[in-house]
């Protein structure tokens, strides 16, 4: 199989998150933070172990401002819900993932208001544009990094400093970018970031975490055991306990370390290049092929791993199909959870063939996807 779906999940991993997954999983699989003998503290280490690379990845000085969830998705609903109160107004641009826009659309019923920000049909959006949308009751500006539909860079620094000047916090989702793009949290403005293990920083499925400046208060979704101050039935303001109730994924926190430690060893600019050059080849290829539309900016200046396509009115579902049955290609169909990125683009009803590349795809898988875009052309 020719894997293309790096922007739903990254797979291949590198070996070493497997070996590291599998060795935590038989010799220390004990509950972290819990009982104190040598197994839970093995455990507990291997965590911290992951907090600290995290935090250095990202530049970040104290690791317990890195917290751990399950995906990006319980990252977004902690920060957007543990800032939002009501009264309060929220901005955000029409390129989000359900992820924010449905808890946020979900904070409308508690008075919370919301406005969003259209993007140009590139998925293109302007820092100016987030300013005008500003008000006097405006707490929060959520927006995404890179697009999964279209791949489109968002202007996060001019929209770190829009948010600066203006007294707004800035929370932005980085699970289409963390692990492939350098993110410096001490160059750039940025109170809250959320982001997947398992996308570009190569750990296991169940892993995520969520980036909180220092000295920003905000509520946690859930409570309960924290292996911290267990005489209280009141929730620790610790951190990071006050967010990490409960049992975490242990061994995949520990995974995703190796995940980090395998872009340290290659260098994040190594594999977005790495990214960009195959990029660049798809599209210049796919250009080449009748009745195909190639949506978003289709330049790597401006565009991550990702390229949605689809064949004239064709269902993007039946593309996907022919792609997987007849070519072992993996690829994404449909809406990808980010209905008001299609109604930017017009593909509302056909959906998109979203492909997307990651570090373990080769010339070689490209030249396979563009063999099998040439056949499948022909059908239609
Ligand atoms: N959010 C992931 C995607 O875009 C799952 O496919």
């Amino acid at each position: 199989m020719i894997y293309l779906d790096n922007a739903a999940t990254t797979f291949p991993k590198p070996s070493t998150v497997y070996d590291k997954i599998n060795e935590a999983m038989l010799n220390y699989g004990a509950n972290p933070g819990r009982s104190g003998h040598d197994l839970a503290l093995k455990a507990s280490r291997g965590i911290y172990d992951t907090r600290e690379l995290l935090a250095a990845f990202f530049n970040v000085d104290n690791p317990f401002n890195m917290i751990f969830t399950f995906n990006a998705t319980e990252s977004l609903n902690i920060a957007i819900k543990g800032v939002l109160k009501p009264g309060d107004h929220v901005i955000t641009t029409s390129m989000e993932h359900n992820s924010v826009l449905r808890p946020i659309k979900h904070l409308e019923r508690y008075g919370i208001e919301n406005t969003i920000v259209w993007a140009d049909n590139k998925g293109r959006i302007r820092a100016e544009q987030i300013e005008k949308a500003i008000k006097s009751n405006t707490k929060l500006i959520v927006t995404t990094h890179v697009s999964n539909l279209t791949g489109t860079i968002l202007p996060i620094k001019e929209i770190a400093k829009v948010a600066e000047n203006n007294g707004i916090l800035y929370l932005l989702d980085a699970a289409q970018s963390a692990g492939v793009f350098s993110i410096d949290l001490k160059g750039i403005n940025i109170d809250m970031m959320a982001f997947p293990g398992h996308k570009g920083l190569l750990g296991p499925q169940g892993t995520g975490g969520l980036y909180i400046r220092e000295g920003l208060i905000i509520e946690e979704l859930i409570q309960g055991g924290t292996g911290s101050a267990s005489g209280s039935l009141i929730q620790p303001e610790l951190m990071p306990d006050k967010f990490e109730s409960g049992t975490p994924n242990a061994p995949g926190i520990i995974g995703l370390g190796e995940g980090i430690k395998y872009i340290n060893t290659v260098g994040i600019d190594n594999i977005r290049i790495h990214e960009e050059n195959l990029m660049d080849k798809l599209m210049e290829e796919i250009s080449k092929i009748n009745n195909i539309i190639m949506y978003g900016p289709l330049n790597t200046s401006e565009q991550g791993g990702v390229l949605s396509i689809n064949f004239k009115d064709v269902d993007s579902s039946t593309t996907a199909y022919l792609l997987n049955e007849e070519f072992g290609i993996c690829v994404r169909p449909g809406l990808h959870c980010a209905p008001l990125a299609h109604e930017t683009l017009g593909t509302l009803n056909q959906g998109a063939v979203r492909l997307s590349v990651g570090p373990f795809n080769t010339e070689e898988d490209i030249d396979q996807v563009i063999l099998a875009l040439h056949k499948i052309s022909k059908e239609f």
